[in-house]
């Protein structure tokens, strides 16, 4: 089974990459599923609205996960329940939104978990070594072969640790937040799938993660308080990796990296 993994898709700029994007990526990769992250997805940057959720399915996302922006956009309590979108299973405690999915592709179960992580991060959840224990748990018992964790964290070192925790247990373990794609893609000894970051969706090049210079310079050089303005204009790319995994064992064969530049029709 071949997995699509798409780091943070952020703001119009990473939905018109989906958009005009996926499509072709899909069919040259031979994805069976596509799975994005879409915490900052929202025009702003911060959330996901319900039409931003429908923007990136239809452009064919199959499920959505989320990260520390979940609950930004407010309407997101009404729709989350009822479409495809995974929210970090140990924050938000009693809060809304599904922690796992299990979906099925091509006649196999696929289950896919959000987990945060507790490093260096504005809300600091639950335990995520047990939470993740629970979700893999709870989603083997709905018959998932295939399992991915998107681990949303900020610190290289947790999103290696919790990768090492799982190894072997899942699918993969894919990390998301910090939007710079990193270059250590591997398959973990006991055949779990694993990458840093799976970098981000949208304009990378001309921005600060996503945000325009000059909110983000006042802010950290002036000391002033400033507004973070999403960059418009700019390089359109995809990042995210591809993950073989073999039906049989539910364990990665191969993980490789996207970096898709998207050109705009005219
Ligand atoms: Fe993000
Ligand atoms: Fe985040």
């Amino acid at each position: 089974m071949i997995i699509l993994f798409i780091g943070d898709v952020f703001g119009t700029p990473g939905r018109d990459a989906l958009f005009h994007g996926l499509y072709s990526l899909k069919k040259r990769e031979n994805v069976d599923i596509c799975i994005a992250n879409g915490e900052n997805a929202a025009s702003n940057g911060r959330g996901l609205s319900g039409r931003d959720a429908r923007d990136i399915m239809e452009s064919g996302v199959d499920v959505i996960t989320m990260g520390n922006h979940v609950w930004s956009c407010r309407e997101f309590e009404e729709f989350a329940d009822r479409l495809p979108i995974v929210r970090p299973a140990n924050i938000g405690r009693g809060s809304s939104g599904k922690k796992y999915i299990v979906t099925e592709v091509c006649g196999k179960k696929v289950g896919i978990t959000n987990i945060e992580g507790r490093t260096f991060i504005d809300i600091v959840g639950d335990d995520l070594f047990a939470c993740a224990d629970d979700m893999v748990a709870a989603m083997k018992a709905e018959g998932a072969e295939v399992t991915v964790v998107d681990f949303h964290a900020e610190a290289t070192s947790e999103k290696k640790l919790l990768a090492m925790y799982l190894d072997g247990k899942v699918s993969a373990v894919i990390g998301t937040h910090t939007h710079v794609q990193t270059a250590d893609e591997t398959v973990l000894p006991g055949g779990t799938a694993f990458i840093t970051d799976a970098g981000m969706t949208g304009i990378s090049r001309e921005s600060i993660i996503g945000m325009a210079y000059k909110g983000v310079y006042e802010k950290y050089a002036l000391g002033r308080k400033a507004s973070f303005e999403p960059v418009k204009k700019g390089t359109l790319e995809i990042r995210g990796v591809v993950i073989d995994v073999d039906d049989v064992t539910g364990l990665a064969r191969s993980v490789k990296r996207v970096a898709e530049v998207v050109t705009l029709p005219e």
